[in-house]
């Protein structure tokens, strides 16, 4: 990095330095989360000052009770001695369907779901099948910035890739923008997220309907990412049965999947469950040339009972049963899942309060007309830096975070804050770390 450092910086200089130099500022550069976390390990062990964390996108929330009990029970009843069926048990099929009707206002069979380990397995499998489907069509599209994760899983899979950064196609604009991708006709399917890890952007029904047109156009399968179900604060999701309902592609659309995660809705990410859903049509959907592949050749089955059960051979038994009972629990209304992880967008509020009145600007800042809402992710930037300065100098303030450009976003100005570590009583602390930086580069 070529800007000069003060050297009395609220963390000690010489520290923090080593080991910033010691793991390769290019990691910082690349966004890589773990390798960031491990630097910042080291500066607390060795100065003995907490950090603002900011640089991992992981959930800061006590499970419910509901979820552990249910577990507890089933392993008392030896299901940890029985295969688990790969396509989800009775139970939990039951309530992610009623769950998609209660939540999405979208009525679909209990054999198109199947639980997955974590949103991200359930990803994997819909790369795979969506690539594999048509020979000529071997081509994933992200509508950025995103999940780095999938990008890599994308590349592992030995498919191509590409994506453009929303934020210049926001509205009608995204119109010709998509129809330019899609109308080369490689492209399979298109992911993204909604709310956007890590913009926070969250798509207007307008745009979810442009999305759904073009894609319906050209054959192309949308795979909506709701790893934040219910999570937009700005409108109230959380009632079951009653509208709102989370916006989804599956309005406009008949061939499309979800996939939603238990991890951060349901703080349930230790125990590694998704759900991923099939639209009908999808569904049975028969594509030839699968049978390259798998023994199927209708889409569904391709998915579960093949990629699914040949890749995790389904998710742990007892946790089918703890999220079965999560879910039936919120389906019911009585367990207020939105109420939990409404405590990340106070927080997000109060951090973005001070980041503005010291000299930050938030960087995706609308959804068309309207602010963004406050959430698990914000970013930022600060005049005269790039996004990997910041990230870089703001270690030397105790405060991490991520570039983000390893997002794919080309606003390379600015950094990711996720809320979810930070503490409501390390608030004062982020003021006077701000404060600092405020004053020493203004
Ligand atoms: C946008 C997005 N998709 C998927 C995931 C993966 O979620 P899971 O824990 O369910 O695998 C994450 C996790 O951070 C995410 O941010």
């Amino acid at each position: 990095m070529k800007r000069e450092i003060r050297k009395d910086t609220p963390i000690n200089f010489e520290i923090a330095k080593k080991y910033i130099e010691n793991y390769n500022p290019r990691n910082i550069s690349l966004g890589n989360t773990r390798i960031i976390s491990k630097i910042v390990d080291n500066i607390e062990n060795e100065t003995g000052e907490k950090f603002i964390r900011m640089e991992m996108g992981v959930p800061g929330i006590k499970p419910s009770e509901i979820g552990i009990n249910a577990e507890i029970n089933a392993l008392k009843n030896n299901v940890a001695g029985i295969y688990p069926p790969v396509d989800g048990i009775p139970p939990l099929k039951k309530e992610m369907s009623r769950f998609v009707k209660l939540f999405l206002n979208i009525d679909i069979p209990t054999d198109n779901f199947v639980p997955t380990v974590g949103s991200l397995n359930g990803s994997y499998a819909a790369f795979m099948v969506t690539g594999k489907r048509i020979k000529d069509k071997n081509t994933i599209l992200f509508i950025d910035p995103g999940f780095p994760v999938h990008k890599k899983l994308v590349r592992m899979l030995g498919f191509r890739q590409e994506s453009f950064d929303v934020n210049n196609y926001r509205g009608k604009e995204l119109r010709d923008k998509l129809e330019e991708k899609l109308s080369k006709g490689n492209i399979t399917s298109l992911l993204y997220s909604n709310p956007n890890n890590p913009t926070w952007i969250c798509f207007t029904e307008e745009e979810l309907k442009i999305i759904a047109e073009l894609s319906e156009k050209y054959n192309v399968i949308p795979i909506e990412d709701l790893a934040y179900f219910a999570m937009d604060f700005r409108k109230d999701y959380s009632h079951p049965g009653q509208a709102p309902y989370q916006p989804t592609i599956a309005n406009y659309i008949d061939n499309y999947i979800l996939l939603i995660s238990g991890s951060k809705s349901f703080s349930y990410a230790g125990q590694r469950i998704g759900m991923l859903v099939i639209s009908e049509n999808l569904y049975k959907t028969p594509y030839p040339d699968l049978l390259d592949y798998y023994s199927n050749d209708a889409f569904g089955r391709a998915l579960i009972y093949e990629t699914i059960f040949l890749t995790t051979a389904g998710v742990p038994h007892s946790v089918q049963y703890g999220f079965a009972e999560i879910l039936k629990a919120a389906n019911d209304g009585q367990y207020a899942f939105v109420e939990d992880v409404k405590i990340y967008g106070e927080k997000a509020k109060i951090m973005k309060k001070l980041f503005i009145e010291n000299g930050f600007k938030i960087v995706y800042d609308m959804d068309g007309d309207v602010p963004i809402a406050d959430g698990f992710y914000f970013t930022v930037s600060f005049p005269g830096f790039t996004g990997d300065e910041l990230s870089e100098i703001l270690l030397y303030y105790g405060i991490s975070s991520i570039p983000l450009t390893s997002t794919g976003s080309l606003r390379t100005e600015g950094i990711r804050a996720c809320v979810s570590l930070v503490q409501k009583e390390q608030m004062p602390q982020l003021e006077k770390r701000l404060k600092l930086f405020y004053e020493d580069y203004k």
